[in-house]
């Protein structure tokens, strides 16, 4: 979901020097928009990209922490509260679903902050849980 979903889908980047990246020039001082989004997406990366596969293989390999020196240092706990919700939600509620389908969801239109800011969910109790 992390690579399906990225919630920051971009951030920016300044060239240290002129360069070439994927056939483009770039001057030294040219600020560019890295988009982790759809690096996640890449075909070339990640067959049929559009699907999400829980058990595809390299999913591992997506940008959603970004990359380099400012590598997301708060990933350990991202994924530590990640694996705690749904752990919970799992246990807890059974047969999760959208409550109003497309309509009971809004999704954040802004560049680079990205996900659901209104997710309408039914669920049944999980009398065990
Ligand atoms: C799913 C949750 C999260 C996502 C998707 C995420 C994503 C990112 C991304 C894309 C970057 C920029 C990396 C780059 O420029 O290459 C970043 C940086 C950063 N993140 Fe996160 N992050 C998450 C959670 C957290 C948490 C929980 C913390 C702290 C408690 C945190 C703290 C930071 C900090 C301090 C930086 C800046 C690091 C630097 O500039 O050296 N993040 N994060």
């Amino acid at each position: 979901m992390l690579r399906y979903e990225a919630p920051i889908q971009g951030l920016w980047r300044r060239a240290t020097r002129d360069t070439e990246l994927g056939g483009v020039r770039l001057k030294e001082g040219d600020i560019l928009s890295v988009r982790f989004g759809a690096a996640n997406r890449d075909p070339a990366m990640f067959a049929d990209p559009e699907t999400l596969d829980p058990e595809r293989r390299n999913a591992r390999n997506h940008l959603t922490f970004g990359a380099g020196p400012h590598f997301c240092v708060g990933k350990q706990l991202a994924l530590a509260e990640l694996q705690t919700a749904f752990a919970i939600f799992l246990e807890r509620m059974k047969n999760l679903r959208l409550a109003r389908g497309e309509d009971g969801v809004d999704w954040a239109t802004r560049y680079s902050g990205y996900g659901v800011t209104r997710l309408e969910m039914a669920f049944d109790r999980n009398e065990a849980g």
